[in-house]
């Protein structure tokens, strides 16, 4: 089986991206053929700074592997080494309504938060699915708000095959977390481009400032009950906790009126996540240092990834007549 899944260089990855994807990535890597990239050609959609994007796709690479990510396991490579994709890409746009791009929500979305819309970001979801086809992936973990660019990607692996009368474009499956959709600090989807995230390796007075922008209701604790169901500090709170101490926190904010409110949550969210990130911090502190394994890593990946590429795009070149007898 194989197993596919990209992350866009285009801002420090945050816990949406951790429990919505890298821990699913990292999971998976021992179920299967896995294959994970840095999305640096959609990273464009956003990122228009050419130093800024180098450093951001080396702190991506950084945090995957500090993370666990094991290259002797799963092949690790940057979207950019592998220019094959955009052919793939060409001729699912040629198979594909406009309508069906229309309807994509994740543009909607960014369009509705003030992202000026290019003819790249609205056709994004045809690189991502030249993405996932061209490698002849079964499976591709994700969060929630990709799903329906799966979906989008299975109509265009039909009508392709459909189209040309072939087998070649394989259809996948998505596959979710346990915690699909994690909020921003703000309460809605945390996401890079709209600036409510928490940073998985801020530390000290960054990661204190982080936390302290999540924002929660005025109840005054000492006097009504607060509702962890509905609160975005327990929300950020649990993705942590165990379930022993997760109970012993709702029930304070529904029974314990000495509790202290929210200052006490943000303050054991911050322990918490220098807990499980502490280790990590520094070994991605070190993998950025001159030397590294890291730029051997995404070299032998890209590798790897170009050969299987190449492969599907000799197949699509055939089956679209592209080449193939008398050509
Ligand atoms: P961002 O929205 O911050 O730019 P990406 O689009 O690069 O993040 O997403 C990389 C992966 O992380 C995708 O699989 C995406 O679904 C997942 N992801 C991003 N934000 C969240 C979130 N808030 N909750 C769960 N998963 C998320
Ligand atoms: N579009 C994805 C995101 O923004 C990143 C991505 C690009 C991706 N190509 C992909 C994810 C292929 C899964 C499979 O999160």
């Amino acid at each position: 089986m194989r197993i596919l899944s990209g992350v866009q260089p285009s801002g420090e990855l945050h816990l949406g991206n951790y429990f919505g994807a890298i821990q699913q990535h990292l999971e998976l890597q021992d179920q299967g053929d896995a294959f994970y990239f840095i999305a640096d050609y959609h990273a464009l959609t956003t990122v228009q700074d050419a130093p800024r994007l180098r450093e951001l796709v080396r702190d991506v690479a950084a945090t995957y592997l500090a993370l666990g990510l094991d290259p002797t396991k799963a092949t690790f490579f940057r979207q950019s080494d592998v220019p094959e994709v955009h052919e793939l890409t060409w001729m699912l746009n040629c198979v594909t309504g406009m309508g069906e791009l229309e309807r994509a929500t994740s543009y909607k979305d960014k369009v509705a938060n003030g992202i000026t819309p290019s003819v790249g970001l609205f056709t994004y979801p045809a690189l991502m699915a030249s993405d996932i086809l061209i490698y002849r992936s079964n499976l591709v973990p994700v969060g929630k708000d990709q799903v329906q660019h799966v979906e989008i990607c299975r109509d265009m692996a039909q009508r392709f095959n459909h189209a040309f009368s072939c087998e070649v474009l394989i259809k996948p499956e998505h596959r979710l977390s346990k915690t699909p959709k994690v909020p921003g600090v703000d309460g809605q989807k945390m996401s890079k481009s709209y600036g409510n995230t928490i940073p998985i390796f801020a530390s000290g007075k960054k990661l204190q400032k982080a936390i302290g922008k999540i924002v929660t209701d005025s109840k005054n604790p000492k006097l009504e009950a607060l509702d962890p169901e509905t609160c975005n500090a327990f929300a950020i709170f649990e993705l942590f906790a165990d379930d022993e101490e997760r109970e012993a926190m709702a029930k304070q904010y529904r029974e314990d009126r000495t509790f202290l409110g929210y200052g006490v949550i943000k303050k054991r969210i911050k322990e918490l996540m220098d807990e499980a990130f502490g280790p990590a911090r520094e070994r991605k502190e070190a993998l950025l240092k001159p030397g590294s394994e890291l730029d051997d890593v995404l070299a032998e990946g890209g590798k790897k990834a170009r050969a299987i590429a190449r492969e599907t795009i000799d197949l699509c070149r055939e089956a679209t007549g592209l080449t193939g007898p008398g050509s």
